[in-house]
Parts: structure tokens; sequence; C-alpha cells
């Protein structure tokens, strides 16, 4: 059993969740072993598939009335939580059990539009409609409240005025993908 053992929690697409699948399949000493899901059709689901990853996807319920969720994680041994695109607010509970260990990806430029409701193509409808010049992507580490925990790493792109809601999609998920397998190794290995 290698020494890190990764959950992935996702709520989409799961693109992120496949960057990071692929990047730690060969890794000697990470390992990603689960990837969560709030909702059943999740496509990060089959991405895990792939790689062979075990999945689980849980109600509401399931997730903040009971202890299940942490049940599936004590199993596996899991070290650390990585976020990707997951869209409810990490319980109490789960902080606790995981201080300092669980990390996320925002697609803007944190403390800017971050908070409840942000998230995905809010993010970038709001980050045009400010006309800001640049925007970007922060990985944090995850506390009890949405998008205000410890910043670990932050990378910017420049927005230009032609630019539309869905080009600034495009610039920040480029971002993303080269940036936050890398980060979460550092993060977990320089600690
Ligand atoms: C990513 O852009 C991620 O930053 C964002 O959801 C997208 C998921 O894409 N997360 C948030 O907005 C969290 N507040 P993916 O499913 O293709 O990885």
């Amino acid at each position: 059993m290698k020494p890190h053992r990764i959950a992935i929690f996702a709520s989409g697409s799961g693109s992120n969740a496949e960057e990071i699948m692929a990047y730690f399949q060969y890794h000697p000493s990470i390992e990603v072993k689960l990837l969560l899901s709030n909702n059943a059709q999740a496509q990060a689901l089959q991405r895990a598939a792939k790689f062979k990853v075990k999945t689980f996807s849980f109600t509401k319920a399931q997730f903040r009335d009971s202890y299940e969720v942490l049940t599936w994680l004590k199993d596996e041994r899991i070290t650390h939580i990585v976020l990707a695109g997951f869209m409810w607010l990490v319980p109490d509970y789960l902080v606790h059990n995981y201080p300092g260990k669980i990390i996320n990806i925002h697609p803007a430029l944190l403390p800017k539009f971050g908070g409840k409701g942000m998230y995905g193509k809010f993010v970038h409808e709001a980050v045009k409609a400010a006309a800001e010049l640049e925007t970007g992507i922060t990985i944090h580490e995850v506390n009890e409240h949405y998008d205000e925990g410890n910043i670990v790493f932050q990378a910017t792109c420049g927005i230009e005025p032609t630019d539309s809601i869905e080009t600034i999609g495009q610039k920040v998920q480029k971002l993303e993908h080269i940036h936050y397998p890398k980060v979460i190794e550092q993060w977990i290995l320089k600690r």
C-alpha cells in the first residue's frame, strides 16, 4: 500500500478528476483510491471506472446526517481528500477528521468571486460582468466555510474584451489541468 491515499470528490464532468487520476496512475507514493460523488449520473464516475478507481455516490442525508462517507474513507485508509468540481459544502465532521488534509480548486482568484452559489460558469459570468482584466485559479485548503481556507497556489490568465463566458471558462480550465495535479503532489509531499 502506498503511503498517501487520495479520495476525489466530484459532482459533474470530472475533467479535473481525470487529469488527477492519470497523473498519479504510476506514482511511487501517492494513489487515488476512491472517487465519490453526490450525483449518481456524474460523468466523473465513468472516468474513474476507466482507471479502475472505486466509486460511490451518496445522497445529501448520507453526507450530512450519517458517517457513512467517513466509513468509506476510513475503510480505504484515505489520507487526503481532493475536491475537483464538488459543489456541496464539506460538513464539519469531515473537516475535523481531515484537518489540513482537504484541498479544493476554485475557478477564479479568491477572495474575489467565491462563496455559496459561486461555482462553474456562474463564476465566469460574475468575472465578465465585473469587467475584470484577469482571472485564474485558486487552489486552497478546505475549512468549514465555502472558499475560505488557506491559499496554496494561484495562477492567472488575462481576459480580452472579446472573451465570452465560454472562452474565459476554457482559459481557466486549461490552467486547472496544467496545475492541479502537480500542486496536489507538492502539497502532499512537502508536509
Ligand atoms: C472546475 O472549473 C472547478 O474549478 C469548478 O468546477 C469545475 C469542474 O469541472 N469548481 C467550483 O466551481 C467549486 N466552487 P470538471 O468537473 O470538469 O473538473
